[in-house]
């Protein structure tokens, strides 16, 4: 993203996303970091991890899924069982609803996102991840992130948006409004996951409030 001129200036003001979030300004936090590593030992790294207890139930590490020039990096949990067996983050009916999510604001997995999880491995029974094993899975988000340099992340549950955003805060308190994630401060914005719209599918009006943010920032300040 090159210069901002007044009238994104003013969009963004507009939106409350603090100017100096936004990569490639003369202001503010420092530029993203530099990769740790490239793709293939990101992705053998992963493979082979052993960092938390998780790796000796899984079936399959998951890395991620996507465009590794990713504008929109999208952040979940933790895979479940279809993703343990497949290899794939959000293939489940958790899933297709991410999806047609995406589809509403004219997106989709292959194409200019990039899908991952806090966690890379499968919790048994479906339990959140535990605060030591995303730490430990940490790392592997952060080279992640070094990679992509994504314009914006969307994080989505409970557990990613803590996580990413450093709270215990509910998840009415994180989703609606900006966030920055990390050194670079990457403007990220939280909603509720699509496992939760399943069983609460009212939850869907404020989803499509939080997509809607996502969509403008793309098309207004992330261009
Ligand atoms: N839920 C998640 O948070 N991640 C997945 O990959 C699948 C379901």
């Amino acid at each position: 993203m090159g210069v901002l001129d007044s009238r994104r200036r003013r969009l963004l003001d507009e939106m409350g996303v603090p100017v100096w979030r936004l990569r490639g300004q003369s202001q503010g936090p420092p530029a993203a970091r530099e990769p740790a590593m490239d793709w293939a030992a990101l992705l053998a790294g992963i493979g082979d991890c052993d960092r938390c207890p998780l790796h000796a139930t899984r079936q399959r590490a998951v890395p991620g899924v996507g465009d590794h020039d990713a504008r929109l990096l999208i952040i979940g949990e933790a895979p479940g069982a279809e993703e343990d067996r497949r290899g794939e983050p959000f293939v489940g009916r958790a899933g297709k609803l991410l999806d047609a999510m995406l589809a509403a604001i004219g997106l989709d997995r292959q194409q200019g996102v990039y899908i991952t999880n806090v966690v890379k491995s499968h919790p048994p029974q479906n339990r959140d991840p535990s605060a030591g094993e995303i730490a430990a899975c940490r790392p592997w988000l952060e080279a992640q992130v070094a990679l992509i340099r994504p314009a914006v992340i969307l994080a989505v549950g409970r557990v990613a948006a803590q996580s990413l955003t450093g709270t215990n805060a509910r998840m009415g308190a994180l989703r609606g409004r900006w966030h920055a994630y990390g050194e670079s401060a990457i403007p990220l914005i939280a909603t509720y996951h699509p496992a939760y719209l399943l069983r609460k599918p009212p939850a869907k009006a404020k989803v499509w409030e939080d997509l809607l943010l996502l969509k403008r920032f793309l098309r207004e300040a992330a261009g």
